[in-house]
């Protein structure tokens, strides 16, 4: 099973496991209207001493100049949807392509923006030629551990002072795999070099690049259901265990993948987890913030795009608020600026309106019209207490 069906399959069951109607209901919110304050995204977030930013794809950039001149304008710091990661960086054996990472690049220096790298070691589309040589039992393991390390050594050395943050892991914990400790085993990096893959890859990011944030990047671990409190409970112990061994990790990247229609928000236990995540010495960033607006029930009453942009809005809004709260959190990104390029809204997602209309959780409508999210957003970052501020 490629990756998207796996990440959608094991969302959908994960939420769906012991989700009712009657167990979850929406987490309706206060309805206010943001005011429409003067100033861009990127412009707000810096008055509080922050990064606000986007993913983008190149080929995006260089296809749909409204939507490039919106990326220009409203982000910071900008990051790589897919085109940083291994199956485009070395789909094939000893060839590297960082044409489309560097387009990125320099679309982004040629704007003023700051770079986030995205990602160096995840279990997901690795090429085929790196998943057969870490299932072949006739290499050995210090060979399968060269394999990881020389590639972020040269990816990273690469770019070294030219990335604000390096996700050198991405997603490493899966309790649904059944382990005690919660992490996610099944993959060609844990099944042949055990949890220090983990170790191999921070300590290779640090010895290449001195400048970079190095981030631990993972999803599931910001609302109230049972599924995303079993991964903040196994990421603090792997980060107890991670600071116990030394590892270099710096960081944690909240993806954010929010979903207000099926999974609760609860300001006080998403704090909570921030101020032990922060115990350890961590920065934070939001990393990949949408919020899918659909819900799986069948129910008939779906709202209408209005009263769904309003919900959204009220949960980012109180996520974005305890998040900004805290003066380690460095940077909020969007996985997306627009709902027409939202991998919401591609087939992989299972949060897409069957109808073919667009997700509505990202800050502007597909026709580029900023919507109640934008506003939200911006009221975020107006309502932050500046970082210099926080003692
Ligand atoms: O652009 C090419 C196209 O030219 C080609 O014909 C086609 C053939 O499959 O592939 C296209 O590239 C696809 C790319 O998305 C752009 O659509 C890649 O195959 C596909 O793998 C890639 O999927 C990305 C996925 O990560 C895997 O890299 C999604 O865009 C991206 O939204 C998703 O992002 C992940 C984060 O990295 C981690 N957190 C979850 C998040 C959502 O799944």
């Amino acid at each position: 099973m490629r990756r998207r069906e796996f990440m959608g399959a094991g969302l959908l069951a994960a939420s769906l496991a012991g989700l009712s109607k009657a167990s979850y209901p929406l987490t309706l919110r206060p309805l206010t209207d943001y005011p429409d304050e003067p100033g861009t995204l990127a412009s707000r977030a810096a008055a509080r001493g922050l990064l606000f930013g986007t993913a983008v794809k190149s080929a995006t950039l260089q296809t749909d100049p409204r939507y490039a001149a919106l990326v220009a304008q409203q982000a910071g710091v900008l990051v790589a949807e897919y085109e940083m990661k291994w199956d485009v960086i070395a789909a094939q054996p000893d060839r590297y392509d960082f044409a489309p990472g560097d387009a990125i690049l320099a679309f982004a220096r040629k704007n003023g923006q700051r770079m986030r790298g995205h990602t160096l070691c995840w279990y997901a589309v690795n090429p085929a030629w790196v998943e057969q040589k870490m299932r072949d039992p006739s290499i050995d393991r210090a060979t399968k551990a060269k394999l990881l390390t020389g590639y972020i050594d040269t990816v990273a050395r690469r770019y070294s002072g030219k990335m604000i943050h390096w996700d050198v892991v991405n997603e490493p914990i899966d309790p649904s795999e059944g382990r005690p400790d919660g992490m996610r085993v099944k993959n060609i990096w844990s099944e042949a070099l055990g949890e220090t893959y983990i170790d191999m890859a921070f300590h290779a990011a640090r010895e290449a690049d001195p400048h970079a944030v190095l981030y631990l990047n993972e999803f599931g671990i910001e609302s109230d259901i049972p599924w995303n409190e079993a991964k903040r409970t196994a990421l603090l112990k792997l980060l107890d265990r991670l600071k116990g061994r030394g590892v270099p990790i710096q960081g944690l990247g909240i993806q954010s993948h929010l979903q207000p229609y099926k999974a609760r928000f609860d300001e006080r236990i998403f704090r909570d987890f921030l101020e032990k995540v922060t115990g350890y010495g961590l920065k934070l960033s939001v990393t990949e913030l949408d919020l899918s607006d659909r819900a799986l029930t069948k129910d008939s009453n779906e709202p209408e795009p209005a009263r769904r942009d309003n919900q959204v809005a009220a949960v980012a809004k109180a996520f974005l608020d305890v998040a900004l709260s805290f003066k380690q959190t460095e940077a909020v990104l969007c996985w997306g600026l627009s709902d027409k390029y939202s991998w919401l809204s591609s087939r992989w997602a299972k949060d897409r309106w069957p109808e073919g209309s667009f997700a509505r959780g990202l800050p502007y409508t597909s026709d580029l019209r900023e919507k109640k999210l934008y506003r939200a957003i911006g009221a975020a970052f107006d309502a932050a207490p500046d970082r210099s501020m926080i003692v």
